[in-house]
């Protein structure tokens, strides 16, 4: 009897064949291929449902099988294989990586738990960041959860101590370059109401709003995962990023997402039609 690996050769040379064959021909040949996989399929289905009333023990014997299990797969019946837990959690990690890395931040692996708890260690700012628990819970947390359904918990560890340390010297990636002088950066005009102004000041990116002769001015820096707001929804005085939707009051910059923290705001001057900001926190 031929093993898996030569029945896959055969088919992988018939199928070189067919491919060198023009379009009517081909498209003969696949709807054959395609009428006989689908009363394969219809087959197969009705086994394993009176297989399964019958004995499961037998079902998973032939599942056991190498070739009843890739005719199997092929027909999406059986579940592919999940590659080990720890493999799952450092591919969840690895995605949220890019964003934390993106404000200084990272996350490391410290202990898995059997049968349903992980535990991490934030590490950079998002150590010391006031919204380290939503960066937790919505991003670290949801891969972890989106990779390996069989974690339920995920709990953050042991912060090193010395990144929380206002000693540490670490430059976060939102503070911004002060500068005790106000520069025009707009005219009254040029701000919205109903919509952000997005401009750059000494190497910071900053959005301005208005509501009616008051602006305010606030680093384009979403408090979450660093993204920038600019492209943000503006409903009734309230932007929502448009990576995760956090949202912001833009009257007093303050989160409606995460109640702790607020954007960075600046003072803002206006004088004639013209709008001046002094980089320095207000
Ligand atoms: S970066 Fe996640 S909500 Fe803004």
């Amino acid at each position: 009897m031929p093993n898996l690996e030569e029945l896959v050769q055969e088919i992988n040379r018939f199928e070189a064949i067919i491919s060198d064959w023009d379009e009517s021909q081909r498209c003969v040949a696949v709807g054959l291929k395609r009428a006989i996989e689908a009363l394969h399929k219809a087959a197969l289905t009705n086994l394993i449902k009176s297989l399964k009333q019958e004995s499961m023990s037998a079902l998973r014997d032939a599942v056991a099988d190498e070739v009843v299990y890739a005719v199997l797969l092929y027909h999406e019946l059986v579940k592919p294989p999940k590659p080990p837990l720890l493999e799952r959690i450092q591919t969840a990690l690895e995605e949220v990586r890019p964003s934390l890395k993106s404000h200084n931040g990272d996350v490391e692996l410290v202990a898995i738990k059997p049968p349903d708890r992980v535990e991490v260690r934030l590490i950079g700012t998002c150590s010391s960041c006031p919204a380290s628990t939503l960066t937790l819970s919505q991003g670290v947390e949801q891969a972890i959860k989106n990779h390996c359904p069989e974690i339920t918990k995920v709990v953050a560890v042991n912060n090193n101590p010395t990144i929380n340390n206002a000693n540490s010297g670490l430059i976060s990636p939102f503070s911004s370059q002060i500068t005790s002088t106000w520069i025009k950066v707009a005219t009254i005009d040029q701000v919205p109401e109903f919509s952000v102004l997005a401009v750059q000041l000494a190497g910071n990116s900053l959005i301005l709003h208005r509501q009616g002769a008051t602006v305010t001015c606030y680093r384009n820096t979403c408090t979450h995962l660093g993204s920038p707001l600019e492209e943000g929804k503006v409903e009734n005085g309230i932007i929502t990023c448009p990576s995760h939707g956090f949202q912001y009051k833009l009257e007093t910059g303050k989160c409606l997402t995460a109640p702790d923290v607020s954007l960075q705001s600046y003072p803002v001057k206006i004088k004639d039609d013209k709008v001046f900001v002094k980089l320095q926190k207000s």
